[in-house]
């Protein structure tokens, strides 16, 4: 059986102080959520420390956004696996779209973090996702074909079951338009079938493929309904409490 997830990534968002309050009160928020529902949530790096106190014993996980691609060294800046899960992290964010964007992220430097996640423990959620002209060109499926070969392709079987897939439209990302149930089942499909063919049906029923693009309380249901979405990698609404647990209700 797949697991279920909602993940929120809290992106480059909220103050310590205020990070630490949000997570208050999703642990006391909690209990509402079905119990079957893995909850992550991934804060800046700055804030992994005491919001990882405050979600200690808690039904919540603990991400990060990101990771480096080396272990130790001379690279200014930049923060690796054994300082991220060394801090009590299960779980790292990487290929988001605004990585792949803003800092050049490739798959082969997607490949080298994935296997340092691995290597230290952590489960990659890693995100794929076509932008606005590759959707309306009709070129999606090879888009996202291709990040998932280029990436997860390179792993073994026994790697790859440890992955999250994360299916997020670059259109949809914090524009408020979200894909619809039909167009994000299709890709979700059409990405389980791609690990099918690579690594066997047995391993592509077992991943866990998420849905992220302005995913809120008032659209989760009809996208958690559908067979091949296994939950949502929440970015905004992952901000206010009360929206981040009503999404995880609504499976
Ligand atoms: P959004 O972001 O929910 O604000 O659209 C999702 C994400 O980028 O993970």
């Amino acid at each position: 059986m797949r697991k279920k997830i909602v993940a929120g990534n809290w992106k480059m968002n909220t103050t310590v102080a205020e990070g630490v309050a949000l997570a208050k009160a999703l642990v006391e928020a909690q209990n509402g959520v079905p119990a079957d529902v893995q909850l992550i949530i991934a804060p800046p790096f700055t804030h992994l420390v005491p919001v990882g106190e405050i979600i200690r014993g808690s039904r919540i996980a603990l991400g990060a956004q990101n990771c480096a691609n080396h272990t130790s060294g001379a690279y200014t800046g930049e923060v690796a696996v054994p300082m991220i899960a060394g801090v009590g992290c299960q779980y790292v964010i990487l290929g988001h779209s605004e990585r792949r964007q803003y800092y050049g992220e490739t798959s082969a430097l997607l490949v080298e973090k994935i296997r340092l996640a691995l290597e230290g423990g952590l489960r990659p959620i890693f995100c794929v996702g076509e932008n606005l002209d590759q959707r309306n060109a009709g070129r999606h499926f090879d888009v996202v074909g291709s990040q998932v070969r280029e990436v997860l392709f390179e792993l073994t079987a026994e790697e790859a079951s440890k992955c999250v897939v994360a299916y997020e439209p670059v259109w949809a990302i914090g524009t408020g338009v979200t894909a619809t149930a039909e167009q994000a089942q299709e890709i979700h499909a059409f990405i389980r079938g791609e690990l099918a063919k690579h690594f066997g049906k047995a391993l592509s029923d077992d991943m866990t493929i998420l849905y992220g693009g302005s995913c809120k309380p008032s659209n989760a249901k009809e996208l958690f309904a559908c067979p091949d979405i296994d939950g949502g990698l929440i970015g905004g609404a992952a901000l206010k409490a009360p929206d981040f647990i009503a999404i995880a209700q609504s499976y």
